[in-house]
């Protein structure tokens, strides 16, 4: 419709008519296949005004979403339209690798093109905004959803955030097959104290700026049409309360012009945080902070229209939130088409098509980090006695948190993907163990309603048994462990981050028949592999690689593609060692050579990872040259390039990640020691050798200086060229 039809709609509703279209109801409401009253009680929101929402959470597929629109028009009194939003994180069928995966791709194109068929799958079900990009950066193994950010770094995560805002949204967010991004969870989530999911997050301004805040950013500059606030306080203010989070940042600084969503009951939960007195209060708070969409609860439906009676700050905001929702329903078609892309025809036509399929098992592959490989023991013949074991051999729930649409029956399984796989001969396929340790955990309703895992000690010690005697038989063991995806997600949070005990006695047992061994490693997660490196020969990380699981392990296993990943996090020795990131700011007592006890350090552990992020091997090796410049100073209009040869010195061809870090070696304030600039893959074949080169701009080094102005300070930096954020290849140049 017209702005001018727009603005007559809105003329003609009432003030609560306004308030509910900034209410998010759920699929609850709808799930006997009528509108029901039954959950309004406990959403402690009206039945009317559930009956009048503007969003819905969670109602999904073309029949559904078709059927529920129906029901909402015949009783919507000026007949607008319901706008249907979910989590679609990393695929809606077809599932790609879990966001911290898709980070070690290092592959900003790949994500966007996941995104773009996440939105073709999800607009054919009948969704118009998806709750994501997730752009909170990760740097504590111990949170769970450390899986769903793309990892510890400011610059990747922004490039990773704007890609897949990108592809969920393309150039117009309301075109045919494209569906609405919300960049979450605004800001700083991901820095929850201790690692413990939503706990207070104390981060000092310049930290929260230049670390935190560039991704959420970047999706803004992309065109993300929502942002979803975070659960915690951050400085003491919870997100979904702060004024200077999501107005003067977001709006003011920022200009961002869309919807702001509160994340699921946040708004409520400030009465918990003691930042408000009640359901009105933080209804008030919430509303003067800048939050248009209440999600999950009652507060704006029953308060805010009595509120703006004595705030007129509040009687503005409801106006201008409603027509924000208003304004977004027109720009997705909504009103002249409200089923949008619902098509039963083209859900059957689109989901986990052979093409989507083809794009989750080549991004699986590009995701999979190689941390150990000695002897070359990888890539596998395809001749070789191999015994697969382990309890990933026939495990299906492969996807990780958040793939909320998934139907584990659709996953390809190792042992699918080995029985399909033509050429490979002498396996054996066996458990081995149970997936966790012998106790019953009941997890509600996480990812799967209330599993359980049990856990019966002699069937415990038959697989081992089992597998013990097929590992003496074979050449190589490859063994496939992990953790369950419902230990890491929302709610995931971890004290320890080892595997469970009864995989390790697995890897104990067949160490002790054969040393031939290659572990597949399936996390959401950093995990403490310090066990798994001194038993194994190898170790391919490879998360929760999706919907292609097994085609996608067995492919790079087999060498018939390479393990293309980096990481995207450090992996600490231990959980003690959390939170960790190559970007800590140095300190006056760095570590020496020689162990020196005033030196900062750890009396049990090394102070750094045990693999630093960027880090990953590759089935060849690379040379680098000392990194040359172009000059050796660079001023505001001149920028100057730095160049390193890198060559292929193995005897296969191979990709090699060249990443490009800088240390500002002196500055008004303390600065980390270096930080991610650029990266690029570089194919070579054996013995080839290319000239990689990378531009180095004034604006590159700019920082928050000690007056908190963003600006770059003229001086001495170095530029690191190399394949990890450790790397020692280094120059110096300087800034006029
Ligand atoms: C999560 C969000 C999610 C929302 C809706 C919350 O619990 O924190 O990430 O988008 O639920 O499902």
């Amino acid at each position: 419709m017209t702005d001018k039809e727009l603005m007559r709609l809105f003329d003609s509703m009432d003030i609560q008519e306004r308030v509910d279209q900034m209410v998010q109801i759920n699929v609850q409401f709808y799930e006997s296949g009528e509108f029901s009253t039954g959950p309004a009680a406990g959403f402690g929101i009206e039945p009317e005004d559930a009956r009048q929402a503007g969003t819905i959470l969670n109602v999904i597929g073309a029949e559904r979403t078709r059927h529920v629109q129906d029901l909402h028009m015949a009783g919507q009194k000026h007949r607008v339209p319901l706008m249907f939003m979910a989590d679609i994180i990393h695929g809606y069928r077809t599932v790609f690798p879990i966001p911290l995966g898709q980070g070690a791709a290092f592959d900003p194109e790949a994500a966007e093109e996941a995104a773009s068929i996440a939105a073709s799958e999800a607009y054919a079900s009948g969704l118009t905004v998806t709750f994501a990009p997730m752009a909170d950066l990760a740097r504590d193994a111990r949170w769970g959803r450390c899986l769903e950010s793309c990892g510890e770094d400011p610059y990747l995560n922004s490039l990773m955030a704007a890609a897949m805002v990108r592809g969920f949204q393309g150039a117009n967010a309301g075109a045919p097959g494209k569906i609405a991004a919300c960049v979450k969870h605004f800001a700083g989530y991901g820095a929850a104290e201790g690692g413990r999911d939503y706990a207070a997050v104390e981060l000092s301004p310049r930290t929260l700026e230049e670390d935190y805040l560039p991704a959420y950013r970047a999706a803004v500059d992309a065109g993300s049409e929502l942002v979803m606030c975070g659960f915690p306080t951050v400085d003491r203010v919870p997100c979904t309360g702060s004024r200077y989070l999501l107005t003067e940042t977001l709006r003011n600084r920022w200009g961002f012009k869309g919807l702001v969503i509160s994340d699921w009951a946040s708004i409520d939960e400030m009465i918990a945080h003691g930042f408000a007195e009640d359901h009105r209060d933080a209804a008030h708070k919430a509303a003067l902070a800048g939050v248009d969409i209440d999600m999950g609860t009652g507060s704006y439906s029953n308060n805010l229209a009595s509120l703006a009676r004595e705030d007129p700050a509040v009687a503005r905001w409801i106006d201008e939130a409603c027509l924000r929702v208003l304004r977004l329903k027109n720009k997705m078609d909504l009103f002249e088409n409200p089923y949008r892309g619902a098509d039963p025809e083209a859900e059957k036509r689109l989901h986990l098509c052979p093409a989507h399929r083809a794009k989750a098992r080549e991004l699986a592959r590009k995701s999979f980090v190689l941390l150990e490989n000695r002897d070359g023991i990888l890539p596998l013949r395809k001749s070789s006695r191999v015994a697969h074991i382990g309890p990933y051999v026939d495990e299906k729930t492969v996807c990780g948190g958040w793939a909320v649409f998934n139907d584990d029956s659709d996953n390809v399984t190792v042992r699918q993907a080995l029985e399909a796989r033509s050429g490979v001969t002498s396996t054996v396929c066996l458990r081995g163990s149970y997936i966790t340790d012998g106790y019953d955990l009941t997890l509600g309703q996480i990812a799967k309603p209330n599993i359980t895992f049990s856990f019966d000690g002699a069937r415990a010690q038959k697989l081992l048994d089992e597998a013990e005697a097929a590992a003496r038989e074979a050449e190589t063991v490859v063994l496939y462990l992990g953790e369950h995806p419902v230990f890491s997600g929302e709610g995931g949070s971890s004290s320890q981050i080892m595997l469970p005990e009864c995989q390790l006695e697995l890897l104990r047992r067949v160490r002790a028949v054969n040393e031939n061994i290659v572990t597949v490693l399936f996390t959401g997660r950093p995990m403490d592999l310090r066990r798994v490196r001194e038993l194994s020969k190898a170790v391919l990380c490879v998360w929760y690689p999706g919907t292609e699981s097994g085609n996608a392990v067995l492919d790079v296993l087999y060498g018939d593609a390479e393990p293309g990943g980096r990481l995207s996090m450090s992996f600490p020795y231990t959980a003690g060692q959390s939170p960790l990131s190559y970007r800590e700011l140095r300190t006056g007592r760095a570590p020496k050579e020689l162990p020196d006890r005033f030196t900062s350090r750890y009396l049990d552990v090394p102070i750094g990872p045990m693999y630093p992020f960027g880090y990953g091997l590759t089935y060849t090796s690379f040379k680098y040259s000392a990194p040359t410049l172009s000059a050796p100073t660079l001023t505001e209009q001149t920028p100057i390039t730095v160049s390193v040869t890198v060559e292929n010195t193995g005897t296969r061809p191979g990709t090699e990640l060249v990443q490009l870090y800088i240390g500002d070696n002196f500055a008004s304030v303390a600065r980390p020691g270096r930080e991610l600039k650029g990266f690029t893959h570089v194919f070579l074949q054996p013995k080839e050798k290319k000239t990689v080169r990378f531009t180095i701009r004034e604006d590159m080094l700019r920082f928050f200086d000690i007056d908190m102005r963003f600006k770059s300070e003229p001086g001495a930096f170095t530029a690191y060229v190399g394949a990890n954020s450790a790397t020692r290849n280094a120059v110096k140049f300087d800034l006029a």
